[in-house]
């Protein structure tokens, strides 16, 4: 009998070093994620300083996830992991580690887009979830509607022309003096306020768009506060934070349906740090039902950036034996694709 498939992976794209191992079942047999709070202090992510925590943290990262599953670099089968989209740093401390482990091990290398882990995030809740299906994929870099007629095969149809939605929260947070990241915050405050507080501008509102653009809410919010007293905005956080909320979900879920009723998709996937958020997910299920389209939404764990993910969508190319020379590059560029 051969031995399972199990696929270690590294993802080091942003300000997370995280390791997985995951078996060809899609089984987490651990996901580990070290985050890098040293950045805090700047108010944002430091790339320099990223790629040397990376540095620092991804051997002992390694150790330890194959410590406690009870594995061996011998019990692997391949190396999986991220090489694009990210800060390019970050990256190539991972793809080194990776290539080295792959070398010493003689085992395979399989090279995977960030954008991607994150949809194949899904896949770890429900391994038996197969496209046809639209995937909403909303991060703190990206915001991209992708029709995916294979796993391997797929289509963008809108990305934001300026913000993400998760840069959208975060910027929102920082004009409200709430603290970084700011899509966990918003989403925390809003459950006690009022979503209809405030009427937000909604991006692109044109019904046959299906690109976003939150930069003109970033104004809009800039604006609102230089007209009110900080004792307003302080009385009035948890209702300004709920009206930003909806601005940017309503517009989210609003293209999502109309473009999964209009090609008559009957599956929709959210995915990316953004999908974490609540009224995110309750309110694209609501809508989705109304039209018997499905939704599918990883654990909240796989919503933000993990290794997990990067190993689930790296079973895939496994399978089809679609590995990578020990020349292979990492690359900056913005997107989902394939390679
Ligand atoms: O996917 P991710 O972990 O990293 C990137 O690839 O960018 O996404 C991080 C983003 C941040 O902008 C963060 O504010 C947002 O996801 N986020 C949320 C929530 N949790 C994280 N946005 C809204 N609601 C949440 N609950
Ligand atoms: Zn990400």
């Amino acid at each position: 009998m051969n031995e399972p498939v199990k696929i270690l992976a590294i993802e080091s794209s942003c300000d997370d070093t995280s390791v997985a191992i995951v078996d060809g079942d899609y089984r987490v047999l651990v996901n580990l994620v070290s985050t890098q709070p040293e950045h805090n202090l700047y108010g944002g992510v430091v790339p320099e300083l990223a790629s040397r925590l990376h540095i620092k943290n991804v051997m002992t990262l390694t150790q330890s996830a194959l410590l406690k599953s009870g594995n061996t670099l011998q019990d692997i089968s391949a190396i999986a992991v991220s090489v694009n989209p990210g800060l390019i740093g970050s990256l190539l401390v991972g793809l080194s580690f990776a290539k080295s482990l792959a070398y010493a091990l003689q085992k395979p290398l399989i090279t995977v887009n960030h954008m991607l882990g994150h949809v194949f995030a899904a896949k770890l809740e429900n391994p038996l979830l197969k496209p046809p299906y639209l995937a909403l994929v909303v991060s703190g870099g990206h915001t991209e509607l992708v029709f995916f007629k294979t796993e391997s095969d797929f289509a963008i149809i809108g990305k934001t022309k300026d913000d993400a939605a998760g840069e959208a929260f975060d910027k929102a947070a920082k004009l409200l003096h709430l603290g970084y990241p700011g899509g966990p915050v918003i989403d925390k405050l809003s459950q006690e306020g009022n979503p209809d507080f405030i009427e937000f501008p909604r991006g692109l509102k044109q019904k046959a768009d299906y690109d976003f653009s939150f930069s003109g809410l970033k104004t809009s919010i800039m604006t609102y506060i230089s007209k009110q007293s900080p004792q307003f905005i302080e009385d009035h956080k948890a209702d300004i934070a709920a009206s930003v909320q909806m601005a940017i979900i309503d517009v989210l879920v609003r293209k999502t349906v109309s473009y999964a009723r209009s090609k008559h998709i009957e599956h929709i996937i959210v995915v990316g740090g953004v999908s974490a958020n609540r009224t995110l997910r309750k309110l694209m299920t609501i809508s989705a039902d109304k039209y018997h389209i499905g939704t599918s939404y990883p654990r909240l764990e796989y919503c933000m950036d993990n290794a997990a993910m990067i190993a689930a969508a790296a079973i895939g190319k496994w399978e089809r034996k679609e590995f990578s020379d020990l020349d292979v590059n990492a690359f900056s560029t913005k997107g989902l694709r394939y390679l």
